[in-house]
């Protein structure tokens, strides 16, 4: 596939809703867009937003766990942001996990950081410019009961990035890891009492922050926390 920008194209998987959805509006008014996420009605929504601040937006029907599905579908984009937000997380005890339940959060979280990346990363070093920013978590170097594959994913993550960035600095493509602490999102249970939790648009700010930093200026990881936090105690 190929495309034809006028502006600095950025693309973000995982961007039907929640924090992607955030990040997609936040970089609307300055790019155009590939939104990726399997709900097409959901991107298509999305998709009108951020048309709404002038960005040309494409939109993308793909399982970023489907490797070959997503080479066909991402190599030879211009790209000049990816972000790589799509992420799962299945929080219970161990013992409790079942194999697909495990398997989908290493697809979703660890194994398409390689489809993805792999298909778009290798037009980012030919031009020599280019960034690949990743949504990590504060659970990528906490722990917490309940997260043995969650928090597992997440410390890959962190491994990973840093390993990126020190290998394609030189060729002029930055490698940033955004680590939010909890953000009301669907990536919780109904029911959850999200009301204490940072704003997807928060982690959006945070991305366009790192991705828009002057261009001899890397920024590697990006905490994120909620302030004062009315959380049970029990909560991470
Ligand atoms: N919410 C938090 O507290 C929090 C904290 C730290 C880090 N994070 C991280 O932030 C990222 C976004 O999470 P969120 O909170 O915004 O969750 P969310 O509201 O559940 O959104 C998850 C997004 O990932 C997409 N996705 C899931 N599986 C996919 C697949 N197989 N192929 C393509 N897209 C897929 C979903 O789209 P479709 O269902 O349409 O495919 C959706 O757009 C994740 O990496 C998460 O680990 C979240």
């Amino acid at each position: 596939m190929t495309n034809s920008p006028t502006r600095p194209v950025a693309l973000i998987t995982g961007a039907s809703r929640g924090i992607g959805r955030a990040i997609a509006l936040r970089l609307a008014a300055a790019h155009d867009l590939v939104l990726v996420a399997r709900d097409a009605d959901h991107l298509a929504s999305v998709a009108r937003d951020c048309e709404a601040s002038g960005a040309r937006v494409q939109t993308l029907a793909l399982d970023v766990r489907d490797g070959l599905a997503t080479a066909t579908a991402l190599t030879g984009l211009h790209v000049d942001v990816l972000v790589n937000n799509a992420g799962v997380a299945v929080m219970k005890p161990f013992l409790e996990m079942t194999a697909e339940e495990w398997n989908r959060q290493v697809d979703v979280n660890v194994n398409a950081l390689y489809h993805v990346t792999r298909a778009l990363l290798p037009g980012m070093v030919q031009r020599g410019h280019g960034h690949v920013c990743i949504i990590g978590s504060t659970a990528g170097r906490n722990t917490f009961v309940g997260g043995t594959c969650y928090t597992g994913t997440k410390h890959f993550v962190m491994g990973f990035a840093e390993s990126l960035m020190l290998e394609v600095r030189d060729a002029g493509v930055g490698v940033s890891v955004i680590t939010p602490g909890s953000v009301a999102t669907e990536l919780f249970p109904e029911g959850t009492n999200t009301a204490w939790m940072l704003e997807p648009a928060n982690i959006a700010d945070a991305v366009a922050f790192a991705v828009t930093a002057p261009p001899h200026m890397l920024v590697h990881r990006l905490e994120v926390r909620p302030l004062s936090p009315k959380r049970p105690r029990s909560s991470f």
